[in-house]
């Protein structure tokens, strides 16, 4: 066994996204399509993990498991329930969660869109809409005034490459099905208009986005507080199988490089990587029945990790901060197992040069999967849907441990 001690002030945390723990997130779209008749998702959100009123307890909890960091994200919908209507208890709220963080040491990242919205933002045409970029930036400069002081790095946005993966890997094309007609019915826009933010793959949006964040990086960077700022992808390590060399990449450069161009002068990259993909002379390469897999029905492969850290670095040439890894299983063993292995190789990373800031588990908490509903169990801490209440399991000791220690054996 070798020990590896990361670097001083490496960043060690979990990560969750305000619509996924929070509970009754109702001036959100989500919201709304989540009980539309024909709704694509599983199951509502409901009270999700009521985070909103028990964040006191969560924090306290990832502090005294060794974590030195939390990522959460803060949201639009509450902030701006109606266009230009800013709430400041829900303002007063997010400044007493970070105000939460402090008091217990925990350096605070915080994500201003992970992926939902607010009602009224789609009703104008959403992220297809050019006056978005600047509904975003009035967001973020309001957020900024009230909370910047004590924010310790914020990511802009949380994966806009997420409905490009989707639509060419799986594929995903909700926009073919009754739900789509429904859900633009329901916001009053034509189907073509409908501009969510989780689905929409019309090429327009990636300007749109990408506009709303450069936006974001100056406002943010204006203060109050000095911070560093980023925006965070999904990121699936990409490997060439047999004579798949023109095939990968395309789905490198399609799924990922043309959205860390992007990001070249930022402060940092924020890396989420849960898995790898093979692509062959014929295409993508799926998993044999033999390979362990996730709840989501991808390979055990910890490693692709490091495939995405060093592809991400070559490319953006900024920092990179991994701010989402993890397993859908309801098998903690493994899940220990996996950030054991993950870690791996994000320490031969770092050996090799790159410059990774800090390691961020999704997720800390059991939490609202989207379309999947609360089936997939990505958290180091149960929580019991029933009663709420909170056990961390045994991967969130062993990551805590690991934490406190900067350091982990191998
Ligand atoms: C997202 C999370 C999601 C996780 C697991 C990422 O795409 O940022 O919101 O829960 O992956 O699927």
């Amino acid at each position: 066994m070798n020990e590896y001690t990361f670097p001083q002030g490496f960043l060690w945390g979990a990560a969750t996204a305000a619509h996924q723990v929070e509970g009754n997130n109702v001036n959100s779209e989500s919201w709304l399509l989540e009980h539309l008749p024909g709704t694509i998702y599983a199951e509502p959100s409901g009270d999700a993990c009521d985070h909103y009123h028990r964040y006191p307890e969560d924090i306290a909890l990832l502090a005294k498991l060794g974590f030195n960091a939390y990522r959460f994200s803060i949201e639009w919908a509450r902030i701006e329930p109606e266009e230009g209507e800013f709430s400041l208890a829900a303002l007063d709220h997010y400044r007493r969660m970070l105000a939460t963080c402090h008091e217990h040491g925990i350096h605070p990242v915080v994500t201003f869109h992970h992926f939902t919205s607010p009602r009224w933002l789609i009703r104008a045409g959403g992220w297809l809409d050019a006056r978005t970029p600047d509904r975003f930036a009035r967001y973020c400069e309001r957020a900024t005034r009230h909370l910047g002081d004590l924010i310790g790095a914020a990511c802009t946005f949380n994966e806009p490459n997420l409905p490009m993966i989707l639509s060419k890997i799986l594929p995903f094309s909700p926009q073919e099905g009754p739900f789509w007609s429904a859900a633009a019915q329901a916001f009053g826009v034509a189907p073509d208009r409908l501009g969510l933010f989780q689905f929409v793959t019309q090429p327009q949006m990636r300007e749109i986005i990408f506009a709303a964040h450069r936006r974001a990086y100056d406002i943010l960077h204006a203060g109050p507080g000095n911070f560093p700022v980023g925006l965070t992808l999904a990121l699936i390590d990409v490997q060439t199988g047999p004579g798949g060399e023109t095939e990968a990449a395309v789905f490198r450069r399609d799924l990922a490089e043309v959205y860390l161009e992007q990001l070249r002068g930022d402060d940092f990259v924020g890396v989420q990587t849960y898995a790898r993909m093979v692509v062959g002379a014929a295409g993508i390469i799926p998993p044999g029945d033999d390979v362990e897999k996730n709840q989501m029905g991808e390979e055990f492969y910890p490693e692709a990790i490091g495939g995405t850290i060093r592809h991400a670095a070559a490319v953006a040439r900024i920092p990179v901060i991994v701010t989402e890894n993890g397993l859908a299983s309801t098998d903690d063993a493994r899940r220990a197992v996996y950030f054991q292995r993950a870690l791996r190789s994000v320490a031969a990373a770092i050996e090799d040069g790159i410059d990774v800031r800090g390691y961020f588990a999704w997720s800390a908490l059991d939490n609202f999967e989207w379309v999947s509903g609360y089936v997939p169990k990505f958290g180091i801490i149960a929580v019991d849907r029933a009663t709420q209440a909170r056990t961390p399991k045994p991967s969130a000791h062993w990551l805590g441990a690991v934490a406190r220690a900067n350091r982990c054996a191998f």
